[in-house]
């Protein structure tokens, strides 16, 4: 079978990879992909993840069996309708289903109307009322931007100060276009974070196994919101007890209520939760796999991904028998000096034969220039190692990464910490 992967950041080679690995699979094309991804795939680099018509395009010469369409801004474009209207097969929501990520404001809205736990909030469009609202509720408390932001559009806000900049940033200033022209404020939630990607048709919810992202750019949770800097798998802190209330409180609530406002969501629905004293919460949903999630969480599947994907796409989940490996996993990310405020590009990697042969080093923003691997991102790499335990897999992925170099890398060296006994 021959499959179409849209993206080029780590995740979509994590997904390639694990595709690849498919006796099912003989060709894998990906778009725009990356220097790592050509290793399993064939790119093109020239054409950008959001630019559908020239996909649709692609897809209409390549022919693709399937498409896996992975990146939050095509999908809640809504490429996957404009591939479905062409008669393709597609793994990822459609636009109706996709606003779940699109708008906080939806997904907000969403969760208060189906009694879904989360941190409360007021919805804003006007400056001088979210002002007026910020000086009226305690510090700390979160701004959002209610559009997509490439994870940057959230301050939880130590002072009013700043969540009055925030603001001000978002609606003022539009630094994330019209994504910023409504802001959610919300109470400050307080917990250890669990990322729970699940697979979807619908009907069946199968939560993977769980995960930790480290959303800060530095070591102890300081500095700006990234994209995230590194991943551990399993979370200790998702529990049995926390995963059931998840699913009975959270999970299926969610899938239900999509159904019950005529917006099935089929792919993969991205909890992003806090646990609080008061049980676990909602902070977010993506409609995708996360990025470095996927990184930890992939590589633990002793399923054909291949399966996973035609039994969502065919809304027959609950036939599948989805396995895990029982080993944890740990993904450091290697980043641009600068990032996620502006970094250059262009820096010659070394170091990646130096890797050890159980060690994955999954590529982010790399180019090949002149023959040369080169940095061509804020997110660089993310080396992902195995271990019976935590502790293993991590000081397998220090070892790694300290082996890999170009002009300003820079990584956490805490990844993982808060999660150790
Ligand atoms: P998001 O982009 O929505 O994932 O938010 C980025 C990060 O901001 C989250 O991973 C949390 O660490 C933090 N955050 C978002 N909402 C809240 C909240 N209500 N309370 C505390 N922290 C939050
Ligand atoms: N790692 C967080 C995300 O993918 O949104």
């Amino acid at each position: 079978m021959k499959i179409l992967i849209i993206g080029g950041g780590g995740r979509e080679h994590a997904i390639a990879l694990a595709l690849s690995k498919s006796p099912r699979v003989d060709k894998l094309w990906c778009v725009p992909g990356n220097a790592g991804i050509a290793s399993v795939a064939e790119c093109f680099p020239e054409i950008k993840a959001t630019n559908l018509e020239s996909i649709v395009k692609l897809a209409e010469s390549l022919k693709p069996d399937m498409v896996v369409a992975a990146p939050d801004d095509p999908l809640i474009m809504g490429i996957t309708d404009m591939l479905e209207e062409r008669g393709f097969r597609v793994f990822g929501p459609r636009k109706e289903a996709a606003i779940i990520e699109g708008s906080k404001e939806f997904a907000k809205k969403l969760m208060a109307k189906y009694g879904i736990p989360t941190a409360k909030y007021k919805s804003f469009t006007d400056y001088n009322a979210a002002v007026a609202y910020i000086n009226a509720n305690p510090a700390p408390i979160v701004v959002k931007a209610d559009g997509p932001a490439l994870g940057k559009g959230v301050t939880v806000a130590a002072t009013r100060e700043e969540a009055i900049d925030a603001v001000k940033a978002a609606m003022e200033d539009k630094v994330f276009g019209a994504s910023g022209s409504c802001v959610v404020i919300e109470e400050c939630l307080k917990g250890p974070e669990v990322s729970v990607l699940a697979f979807t048709d619908g009907k069946t919810v199968v939560p993977m196994v769980s995960s930790m992202d480290h959303k800060r750019a530095y070591d102890g949770d300081k500095g700006p919101n990234t994209g995230g800097m590194g991943t551990i798998s399993p979370n200790p802190f998702y529990t049995d007890a926390v995963a059931a209330e998840c699913m009975e409180k959270i999970f299926l609530p969610t899938v239900r209520a999509m159904n019950a406002e005529g917006r099935t969501f089929k792919g993969v629905l991205y909890f992003g939760l806090m646990i609080t004293a008061d049980g676990p919460k909602v902070i977010e949903y993506n409609c995708r796999f996360g990025d470095p999630e996927t990184q930890v969480v992939l590589p633990r599947l002793d399923t054909d991904l291949c399966d996973v994907f035609d039994a969502v796409i065919d809304g027959r989940l609950s036939s599948l028998d989805i396995k895990w490996k029982k080993e944890s996993a740990a993904c450091v990310i290697v980043a641009s000096g600068g990032y996620p405020k502006s970094y250059e590009k262009g820096k010659e990697i070394k170091g990646l034969d130096k890797v050890d042969a159980d060690a994955t080093v999954y590529h982010a923003g790399t180019a090949f220039k002149d023959g040369k691997l080169v940095t061509s991102g804020g997110r660089v790499l993310g080396v992902t190692c195995f271990g019976r335990d935590l502790d293993e897999a991590l000081s397998k992925c220090y070892k790694n990464v300290d082996r890999i170099t170009f002009d300003g890398a820079f990584y956490r060296k805490d990844i993982g910490k808060s999660a150790r006994k």
